[in-house]
């Protein structure tokens, strides 16, 4: 029997004001539901922000060590339940259960790295032009966050947000994608558990086209905090803007690898591989693109092929598998469709590019692993995201033109070079426009203590993880104290008082 989810406003477990309900269905066997779900209503986003509001009041007062104590609680938890929640997550998501039990342990660093910030929520302090003055700054929360997360990291990415708007003071509503809501419930009764009090954290199911834009439109939202494309990300920009909403955007990647003569190719090889096939491609940082150099390009492609070959594709929760199915059938269309766009521009498709259905993966939306070779600069394959697991394979003649190729897409998340010349790797980390590079490893597998995000298409100039998550959640307040007992005036006072 599947399970019935409900919302969570206001310290209760409600059903939507719509009576309607969805289903969330395993993407490796389709006749399995996970669950049943609310499908909310602008509403039932309303009575959510009303109640963190309310809340907000009370929540904005525990000193912030205090809230610390509560997310590093809620990290114990998860600790506890780690391999349940992965297990979840692998039926709910499809990616393979290593990978969810990462997912699960991205989420419980983010807990305790807040724990730990909780005790060093510092401002600065400054000396003043004038004397007998003094001034410094600190965090303030910003009210009620509305917080939207993507189905790829069903459990780290809302962590990324609700731990560092909760610790900052903030009061929240989570609208977590209609295709992974379940791990995001798990993850809200956790903090309940670990003792959040009533109204700062709500969790409400639905539409995107339905309750997200009730959240970007709702006047009591302050802050909102989004993961997905960047076409929904624009949008979102647009929206939020009309009430002035401060706005967090990680979107889109096309994120490559360079591969150098004299890199070592065997690590480079399994790089790649992790890179861009990992998670099925379905993470914003997956490696889409291979620049190879011209010199081991065909040596290369060979030593891919026979390993891509041999990934073991299938349900996630087999310990031997390496790939599991893609998100739902709308994604495995786009992916498939990708392909047809590969041929048609003149790519070589070298290996995949077809369904999987063997044996129990004809109920599941399994894609081959998908190499094209020969793929040119510019063609779409090799500037649209495609988030699945398809290469493009692209050859180069010389660094500055691997640059270049790396350069020219819309987008900017996550790049690695592999070289064993510390001056290539250095002028690789200092020319190649991302928010992120990796000397000698994959393009994924960013730690929760470091910012994370992108440039041009890739954002909005913000980044989550490390202490910069901290400054899309508060405002800085700046606090002048004039302690000489007499009005001073800034930048006209120009005698020094003795
Ligand atoms: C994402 O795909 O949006 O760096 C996040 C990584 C993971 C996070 C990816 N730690 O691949």
């Amino acid at each position: 029997m599947a399970q019935i989810y409900k919302n969570f406003i206001d310290g209760e477990w409600v059903e939507s004001e719509s009576k309607r309900t969805f289903e969330n269905r395993n993407p490796a066997n389709w006749d399995e539901v996970i669950g049943v779900f609310p499908k909310s209503t602008a509403k039932d986003i309303d009575k959510a922000v009303k109640a963190a509001k309310k809340a907000f009041d009370s929540w904005k007062k525990v000193p912030v060590p205090k809230r610390g104590e509560i997310l590093g609680r809620c990290g114990d938890l998860m600790v506890e339940k780690k391999e349940k929640l992965a297990k979840l997550e692998t039926r709910e998501m499809g990616k393979v259960i290593k990978e969810t039990r990462g997912d699960v342990q991205e989420g419980i660093d983010t807990a305790y790295y807040a724990f730990g910030e909780g005790r060093r929520f510092f401002g600065i302090t400054s000396p003043s032009e004038l004397t007998n003055k003094m001034c410094y700054t600190v965090r303030v929360p910003i009210g009620v966050a509305g917080l939207i997360s993507p189905w790829n990291f069903p459990m780290a990415i809302p962590c990324w947000k609700t731990i560092p708007a909760l610790l900052s003071g903030n009061a929240v509503v989570i609208k977590a994608a209609s295709d992974t809501p379940a791990t995001a419930t798990k993850l809200v009764e956790l903090l309940v558990e670990a003792g959040i009090p009533e109204g700062v954290v709500n969790i409400v199911h639905g539409a995107g086209s339905e309750i997200g834009e009730a959240l970007l439109a709702h006047s009591d939202i302050g802050v909102i905090s989004f993961t997905g494309s960047s076409a929904v990300g624009s949008r979102i920009a647009e929206v939020s803007g009309k009430t002035l909403k401060r706005v967090s955007l990680e979107l889109g990647g096309k994120n490559a690898q360079i591969v150098m003569t004299d890199a070592n190719l065997e690590l480079a090889l399994e790089g790649v591989l992790w890179g861009a096939f990992g998670t099925t491609g379905q993470r914003c940082t997956a490696t889409s693109r291979l620049i190879l150099d011209e010199k081991i390009y065909d040596r290369f492609i060979g030593m891919l092929l026979d390993r891509v070959k041999k990934l073991k594709i299938g349900n996630g929760l087999d310990e031997s598998v390496e790939m599991g199915p893609v998100i739902n059938k709308a994604q495995r269309d786009v992916i498939h469709n990708y392909v047809q766009i590969g041929k048609k521009e003149g790519a070589k498709l070298a290996v995949g590019g077809e369904f999987y259905e063997e044996g129990d993966c004809s109920k599941g939306w399994f894609y081959k692993p998908t190499v094209f070779k020969d793929v040119k600069p510019g063609m779409r394959i090799e500037q649209e995201e495609i988030f699945g697991p398809v290469l493009s394979v692209i050859k180069f003649s010389s660094f500055d033109e691997a640059i270049r190729i790396m350069n020219d897409t819309k987008y900017g998340l996550s790049s690695s070079i592999y070289t064993q010349d510390v001056n290539l790797a250095m002028k690789a980390a200092r020319d190649i426009e991302a928010g992120i590079t990796y000397i000698n490893g994959p393009t994924i597998g960013a730690e929760c203590h470091l910012p994370f995000g992108g440039v041009k298409n890739t954002g909005n100039g913000h980044r989550e993880g490390g202490l910069t998550v901290y400054d899309i959640f508060s405002e800085i307040k700046t606090v002048y104290v004039d302690y000489s007992g007499k009005l001073q005036k800034a930048q006209i006072d120009t005698t020094v008082e003795k």
